[in-house]
């Protein structure tokens, strides 16, 4: 099989002992453990199809890869799987203005997409912190959100067409770039969070929007999550393209504002949020509003855009990572309603059974998803670690809420994908799997616990 791997991709195409690189490993989970059979890197979709047929035709497990920013383990491979990288299928095709869309190849980095279609006048609407790494198919194989969703969508919500790959070698085109199309089946939502477990994803149509106005950002303080709820509500009726609303409980605020030596509130309040909408008249109103009817105690609005990136350091929390060995990061969907009655209920199970850990909140209010952060003391074991997805999703399941908002499934959450989802909704995407890829070779394993 090697053989007619290296006959189809050539030398460069596939790489196999030593010159698998080490990253090939895991993605940003770090939870994989195994160098793959051999790495492969296509770098047209015609290469794409014929490593697919090869390794159908031998039955050889293919786990797809973009740019391992992945936090849920779905692009890490076992060692009898082989690797396919899209880093060599990338670069972006044609713009087309009047359809306010563009081809883009599925290993394209997103900064690059972004940067691409700004420098047309445009915007390409995914944002999220991995943005220098994750690769365009990698965003649409996880449906990646981000702090722009309540503005822009998830990343379904900005795809127009797509072209995939499927397990036996078939390409199925379907670069359309028309936004009404309901001519059978919607083949592309399929594939969007689909993991890798469905087709490999080689070429996207990215719907593209007009640049934003200028934007204004501020940081306020909330004495509680009634008054967040009611600042959202506000926002939502009174802010001409509000673009982020995004929460941080007091023991996230907190945590990171000393660890970064700031001090933007003198005392990190119960609630913090940072409003991100056009800049003017119509967000300075807002806030003293909200000032006089009680739901803000305190509120900063940047003057420069280094102030506001200071605010964005706080909530992106970059700094946990140095400072909080091992840390855990979830990400839950509950009604917005109940996200601070979630919040109590998971802190206070999650102490019980791990006294001394860091527990922490922040989150995409606006998009009912809230992200929990947990370090357990000198790291915690891969059964401690367990243990923590354990009585977290105990209670996702409790409240009626979703173990995953945006990172996926992968490995890490397979075994409780059915404490959001019934039995006959898993036996649904079972039938999907089987008709798509009857022999189980893409990416097995991920995202369907075993029956
Ligand atoms: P990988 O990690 O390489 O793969 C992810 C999954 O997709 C795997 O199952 C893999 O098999 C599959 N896959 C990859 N490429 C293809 C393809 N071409 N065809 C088929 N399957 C494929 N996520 C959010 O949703 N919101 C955030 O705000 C956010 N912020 C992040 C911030 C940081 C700092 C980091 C490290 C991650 C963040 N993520 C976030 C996680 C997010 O899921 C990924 O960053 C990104 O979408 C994955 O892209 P990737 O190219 O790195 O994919
Ligand atoms: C965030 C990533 C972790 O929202 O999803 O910061
Ligand atoms: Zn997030």
């Amino acid at each position: 099989m090697l053989e007619e791997l290296r006959a189809a991709l050539g030398l460069l195409g596939c790489l196999t002992g030593a010159d698998v690189p080490e990253a090939a490993r895991s993605d940003t989970s770090r939870c994989g453990r195994h160098l793959p059979l051999a790495l492969l890197r296509p770098a047209t979709v015609e290469e794409v199809s014929a490593a697919m047929a090869i390794c159908h035709r031998h039955g050889v497990p293919v786990v797809p890869q973009g740019g391992m920013t992945g936090l849920a383990g779905g692009a890490n491979p076992g060692p009898e799987a082989v690797a396919l990288s899209l880093s060599r299928l990338n670069g972006v095709e044609e713009i087309d203005r009047e359809a306010m869309a563009r081809v883009v190849r599925a290993g394209t980095v997103l900064e690059a997409a972004q940067k691409a279609a700004e420098a047309e006048g445009l915007l390409l609407p995914v944002d999220l912190g991995a943005r220098g790494s994750c690769q365009i198919g990698g965003n649409i194989a996880t449906n990646a959100g981000g702090v722009r969703v309540l503005h822009d969508g998830m990343t379904r919500d900005n795809l127009l067409g797509l072209d995939v790959v499927l397990a036996d070698g078939t390409v199925l085109s379907q670069l359309t770039r028309v936004v009404k199309n309901n001519t059978g089946y919607d083949l592309r939502h399929l594939f969007a969070g689909s993991e890798g477990t469905l087709g490999v994803i080689t070429r996207a149509v990215i719907r593209l929007r007009p640049l934003p106005l200028p934007r204004g950002t501020a940081l306020v303080a909330l004495p509680d999550f009634a008054a967040v709820l009611r600042l959202l509500a506000m926002a939502r009726a009174r802010l001409p393209g509000l673009s982020a609303f995004e929460a941080m409980w007091r023991d996230y605020f907190g945590f990171n504002q000393a660890q970064l030596g700031l001090k933007l509130f003198p005392e990190p309040p119960p609630f913090a949020v940072i409003l991100e909408a056009e800049e003017g008249e119509a967000l300075e109103t807002l806030l003293a509003t909200a000032m006089d009817e009680g739901i803000l105690t305190d509120a900063l609005l940047a003057q420069s855009l280094t102030e506001a990136r200071r605010f964005w350091e706080v909530r992106e929390g970059h700094i946990m990572d140095a400072v909080l060995p091992g840390l855990i990061n979830l990400d839950v969907s509950l009604t917005t309603g109940r996200l601070d009655a979630f919040a109590g209920a998971c802190r206070q199970a999650l102490l019980g059974r791990f006294p001394g850990a860091h527990v922490s909140f922040y989150g995409h209010v606006a998009d009912s998803n809230l992200h929990i952060a947990v370090a357990l003391p000198g790291g915690g074991t891969e059964a401690e670690v367990h243990g923590v997805d354990a009585v977290t999703y105990g209670v996702v399941r409790d409240f009626g809420g979703s173990i995953s908002a945006e990172h996926g499934i992968g490995t890490l959450k397979r075994d409780w994908l059915g404490h959001s989802r019934s039995p006959a909704e898993l036996a649904a995407m079972r039938a999907i799997k089987a008709a798509l890829d009857p022999k189980g070779i893409l990416n097995p394993g991920k995202v369907l616990p075993p029956e």
